[in-house]
């Protein structure tokens, strides 16, 4: 049966992810946050997934509001902070935000550049004026080294999985398909679609946009990026004149 991304994915989520240390990424998006000068900030973590950033985050930033387009991600989650189940391109917010960040490469299941303009509009929209955007994005070179490690398969409590990952390099699109049986049998695939924009394409995204390009690092340092890189790490602010830029 066909299912919904991250659906039957969030029951094994936190098993696929077992080798990633969330913990050095959240300290790197702390760091990233401390670019704001400000002291007591607001956060908003968008497609925070099973919450293992917001889970290191949450105990230094009291004022953490998270969401995500699958509401079983954010079922999967045991902490009481505020969750909101939604679109990052269409963001429900009526308040502003110091901080907004996104980890994992979230950003790449937006599949076209007008999908991609439209969530940063969103997140201009409740932004503070000093307020800073940051998400990685995952490069060429990411799906070029890593899709072997990607074609896996195993056993996790009472679930069976195989994941197939096949990066298209010429359309510019990684593909992961989730199959995920339960101890009944049930069998549920889920295809997930992630868009590998050019390096340069982001840049040309961003222009469109009210919020400029503050910084741009090659991901978990503050060195430049470049299109070489496996990630980047885009920090954003908001325009306030020609002048700011
Ligand atoms: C690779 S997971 C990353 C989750 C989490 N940020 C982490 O670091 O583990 C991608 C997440 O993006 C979410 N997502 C995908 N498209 C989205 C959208 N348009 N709006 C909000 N969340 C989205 C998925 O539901 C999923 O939880």
């Amino acid at each position: 049966m066909l299912a919904k991304n991250y659906s039957s994915v969030a029951q094994i989520y936190s098993h696929l992810m077992r080798s990633i240390d969330y913990k050095m990424w959240a300290k790197y998006v702390y760091d990233l946050s401390r670019l704001n000068g400000k002291r007591n900030i607001s956060v908003l973590e968008l497609a925070c997934g099973s919450g293992e950033i917001a889970g290191f985050l949450s105990k230094k930033i009291k004022d953490y509001t998270l969401c995500d387009l699958s509401l079983d991600m954010l079922l999967s989650m045991e902490n009481k902070l505020s969750k909101i189940n939604c679109d990052m391109t269409l963001l429900p917010f009526k308040r502003k935000f110091d901080f907004v960040f996104s980890t994992f490469d979230s950003v790449n299941y937006l599949l076209t550049k007008k999908s991609f303009v439209k969530m940063l509009n969103s997140v201009e929209i409740c932004l503070a004026e000093n307020g800073i955007f940051t998400f990685d994005v995952s490069l060429d070179a990411n799906s070029l080294n890593n899709q072997k490690y990607l074609n896996r398969s195993g056993m996790y409590g009472e679930f069976k999985y195989e994941q197939i990952s096949r990066y298209h390099r010429s359309k510019h699109i990684h593909r992961n398909k989730f199959r995920i049986t339960d101890k009944l049998g049930s069998t549920f695939i889920e295809n997930h679609k992630q868009r590998i924009f050019l390096f340069d394409e982001y840049f040309e995204m961003i222009s469109k946009t009210n919020l400029y390009v503050y910084g741009c690092y090659d991901a978990f340092s503050f060195s430049n990026a470049s299109s070489s890189n496996e990630r980047a790490q885009f920090v954003l602010k908001k325009r306030k004149n020609n002048a700011d830029i």
